[in-house]
């Protein structure tokens, strides 16, 4: 596959068939036990696609918890919330359902009986998340409804491949696979202009400064979030293609699997 997975937006079906590709090649003992992969990792660095074709390479469902943050973000532009006063955007988030699939074939998210599942895509989510984000009563409803998640599809799906920020820290901390993705701050814009491009309502392209200006703002704002664990493997995907990224996951899992 074209391109490395740092700048470049993957389609569905191009994970999918990235995942498949993995796990036609056959390099996966037996399921033993449920296995639950952290994949945690600054904004851009191509963290969903690869935890995406990896969840289709093992077999195991798929949790976008950034997409969590995202559906809350927009429900508060929806109904007009001061996204600076954090009393208020923690009463009305702790009073919401956020309901996601776990699917990797079919990415849905909906918030309060609304699908938002490309609403929180739009450039004013993506610019405000991160306040909402910080707030502490906040992220614990949903790092409440994340270890739901991920103790359901562990004990029905035979595991989980979630992705986010803290996943590997506090999330599941016991996750015993867990990657830390980064990538070149130039790969990291040229992904989100892409993305941008790809949306219907984009309106006029960013230019290559403002992507660079609002992703080192998020990058700021994101930080107390973003931690690696100390068990982490690091990979840097700067130059490393969608389906080796994955590859290095599925090769992880399989080195854990073995050792079981
Ligand atoms: O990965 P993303 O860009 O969709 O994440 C959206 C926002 O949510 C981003 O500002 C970081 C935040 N986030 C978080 O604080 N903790 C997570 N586990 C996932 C995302």
């Amino acid at each position: 596959m074209a391109g490395n997975i740092a700048s470049v937006r993957h389609s569905a079906a191009e994970i999918g068939a990235a995942g498949r590709a993995a796990r036609r090649g056959g390099r996966l003992p037996e399921v033993a036990a449920a296995l639950v992969i952290a994949v945690d990792g600054p904004s851009g660095s191509g963290k969903s696609s690869a935890a995406k074709g990896a969840a289709v390479a093992l077999g195991l469902r798929y949790l976008d918890t950034g997409a969590m943050y995202r559906a809350v973000t927009w429900w508060m532009l929806e109904h007009d919330v001061d996204l600076t006063d954090p009393e208020a955007v923690a009463k009305h988030a702790t009073c919401l359902t956020v309901d996601v699939s776990t699917d990797p074939g079919d990415e849905r998210i909906v918030v309060d009986g609304t699908d938002v599942t490309a609403s929180i895509r739009q450039r004013r989510v993506s610019n405000a998340v991160s306040l909402v984000a910080a707030i502490p009563r906040v992220r614990e409803h949903l790092i409440a409804a994340q270890r739901q998640i991920i103790a359901d599809a562990s004990a029905h799906y035979g595991g989980i491949v979630a992705e986010g920020r803290d996943i590997g820290t506090v999330v599941a901390p016991q996750a015993p696979v867990k990657v830390f993705l980064t990538a070149s701050e130039q790969a990291r814009a040229e992904r989100r202009t892409a993305e941008l491009a790809s949306q219907s309502d984009a309106g006029r392209p960013l230019s290559a400064e403002v992507t660079r200006e609002e992703q080192a703002l998020r990058d700021r704002l994101d930080a107390p979030q973003t931690r690696r664990a100390p068990d982490a493997i690091q990979v840097d995907a700067t130059l490393l293609g969608l389906d080796e990224v994955i590859g290095r996951i599925v090769q992880l899992a399989a080195a854990h699997r073995s050792e079981r």
